[in-house]
């Protein structure tokens, strides 16, 4: 079987249809499928085209409501409560952080929790959303077990990802994105699928011993970012988005792959605040300057460049946008599985 290459346009309708033939409504269609064909043009394979299997998967089991009744209840102006009734978590998300940027808008500050909701992909997706709107942003999800918790043997936290966005006064956003695991589980997924090697010193197999190889770390634990610290942020990202909004939490999440037995209901909670809220117009003027202040220090050997969160997948995006996306093998075999030929 070759690699194939096809168009953004065409691999949205793409997409968009098998969403659309699996019971999504439209316009949840419409967003979950923009939402996959953007990871693919961040090069985030491991949140695009390798997952939608798995969604459809869900849908067919009905884990993911294709006809949620998503309640959204004003607790002020500024703060919301979502209940996603377990739409597919791109739309609970979508809504979310609309949500949180009318919020803030309005008072300055919004903030929005998620319940019952799904894997909703990248975080940096609804973090641009806002700081298009020149607002700061931060974003946490919860997701299923994969870190231990400094001391213990059981896997347990999600690579629960922290997303921090706001505005750089240039058209590239700020967007630091990371999951607060050494990598994350999606690239480790993506690796057994392909029989790929993993990094040293991000996992250890169900013994306890570092491995490299995927299918053994995907059974084992995954190590987070900088020991007990990297633990401590995933705790607190599963305490924000998950026991703050009602959504499972304390390793209750449920695998989307390998864990039919309930939806999800993953917790997210976005904050957006007014990015002029306390300096005023000087706000822009005064992140030109960190910026400018930061990227002219010295550099290490080998680094040209000192880059800004998020300026790397930017170039990344704007390079991939103007090329065809590459199909692999595994992709088009789950095609043709959801009954689809390339
Ligand atoms: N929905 C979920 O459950 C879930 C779980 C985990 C991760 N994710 C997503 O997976 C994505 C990937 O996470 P990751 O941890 O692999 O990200 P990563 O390691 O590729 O990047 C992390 C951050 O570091 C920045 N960065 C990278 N190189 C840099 C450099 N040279 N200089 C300055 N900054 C640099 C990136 O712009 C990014 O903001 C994220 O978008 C995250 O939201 C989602």
């Amino acid at each position: 079987m070759k690699k194939i290459l096809i168009n953004k346009n065409s691999l949205k309708k793409l997409v968009k249809k098998i969403f659309l033939n699996h019971g999504l409504k439209d316009q949840h269609a419409e967003i979950s499928s923009n939402y996959i064909v953007q990871a693919e043009l961040f090069g985030a394979t491991s949140h695009g085209l390798s997952r939608l299997k798995m969604y459809c998967d869900r849908i067919k089991k009905k884990l993911i409501n294709t006809n949620p009744k998503i309640k959204i209840r004003s607790i002020s102006q500024s703060i919301t409560h979502i209940d996603a009734n377990n739409s597919i978590g791109f739309v609970a998300a979508d809504v979310g952080i609309k949500k949180a940027i009318l919020n803030a808008k309005k008072t300055g500050f919004g903030l929005v929790g998620i319940k019952n909701s799904g894997h909703y992909g990248l975080s940096s997706f609804y973090a641009e959303q806002a700081v298009k709107k020149n607002l700061t942003v931060l974003c946490f999800t919860n997701a299923p077990p994969a870190i231990a918790p400094h001391g213990a043997k059981k896997k347990l936290f999600g690579t629960n990802p922290i997303c921090f966005g706001t505005p750089s006064a240039s058209k590239i956003p700020f967007i630091l994105d990371t999951s607060v695991s050494m990598i994350n589980r999606g690239k480790i997924r993506v690796a057994a699928k392909l029989g790929n090697k993993i990094p040293k010193n991000v996992a250890l197999d169900k013994f306890g011993i570092p491995t490299t190889d995927a299918k053994k770390a995907l059974k084992g634990v995954q190590l987070p970012i900088a020991s007990f610290r990297g633990s401590g942020l995933a705790w607190m990202v599963d305490i924000l988005s998950g026991v703050f909004t009602g959504g499972n939490h304390g390793g209750k999440v449920k695998d989307p792959f390998d864990d039919f037995s309930s939806p999800q209901n993953i917790g997210h909670l976005f904050i957006v605040i007014k990015s002029n809220i306390f300096v005023g117009k000087n706000y822009n003027t005064r992140i030109k300057e960190n910026i400018k202040l930061i990227k002219k220090l010295p550099k290490i050997k080998g680094v040209k460049k000192i880059l800004f969160p998020g300026e790397n997948k930017y170039k990344k995006y704007k390079s991939n946008i103007k090329k065809k996306i590459l199909i692999p093998i595994n992709i088009i075999s789950d095609l043709k599985k959801l009954g689809y030929n390339l």
